[in-house]
């Protein structure tokens, strides 16, 4: 089997990152992890990809000012140099043009604190709580020049509780954030996911929504 290259972009933490390379610990598994580019110098995720010995980038987009696409420039150049052939956002908090969008069509996936189209954007758990939603969730989507928007390949709803915080409550998504991404990741570098239109075809089924 040849495993697909893929790159991880990051900005903070790195949670989900970790999940990824744990999952392609596994010969098995049809992805290995050959690079983490993050958008921070300082991000927490730079520190455990490194210690995970996956080499890692840091692509600063202070240092390219308004510049959007000298900054995802300096990113590509990165991707190329690896021969990435697929690219996960993982807490990358930079928005993409379409330019960068373009380039990776059907090959960069993002995931997203929600269960879209439901509460795309910033501080998704906090409006879910002030919501009153009974489920929220998290997706993990292909990538579209629209925010938060793009084929979705994989869905997890959880519960909300009663008396749940801000905190509790990301802290059961992020559970199952860790669970999808790498079994999204895994059905699209087996190949067996087709996008048709705005949807996803996996083995040929339409995706399970929650
Ligand atoms: C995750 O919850 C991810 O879904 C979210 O940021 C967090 C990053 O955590 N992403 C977005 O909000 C993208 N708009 P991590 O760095 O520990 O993976």
């Amino acid at each position: 089997m040849v495993r697909k290259r893929v790159a991880i972009l990051i900005s903070g933490r790195g949670s989900n990152m970790v999940a990824l390379i744990e999952a392609a610990k596994d010969e098995r598994y049809p992805a290995e992890i050959v690079l983490v580019v993050s958008s921070e110098p300082d991000a927490e995720g730079l520190k455990r990809a490194a210690g995970a010995n996956i080499r890692t980038a840091i692509v600063e987009h202070r240092v390219f000012g308004h510049d959007r696409e000298a900054f995802e420039r300096a990113l590509q150049h990165e991707l190329v140099q690896l021969r990435v052939e697929l690219v996960c956002l993982a807490g990358f908090m930079r928005l993409l043009t379409p330019w960068f969008v373009r380039q990776w069509e059907g090959r960069l996936l993002n995931i997203h604190p929600a269960l879209l189209p439901e509460f795309k954007g910033l501080n998704t758990h906090a409006r879910a709580l002030a919501d009153g939603v009974k489920q929220h969730g998290a997706t993990v989507h292909f990538v579209v020049p629209e925010m938060d928007s793009g084929p979705i390949v994989a869905q997890a709803a959880v519960p909300v509780h009663e008396g749940d915080t801000e905190a509790t409550l990301a802290a059961r998504v992020l559970e199952a954030e860790h669970r999808i991404y790498p079994w999204a990741l895994k059905q699209v570098a087996e190949g067996r996911v087709r996008i048709e239109g705005e949807h996803c075809l996996i083995d040929g089924q339409p995706v399970h929504k929650a």
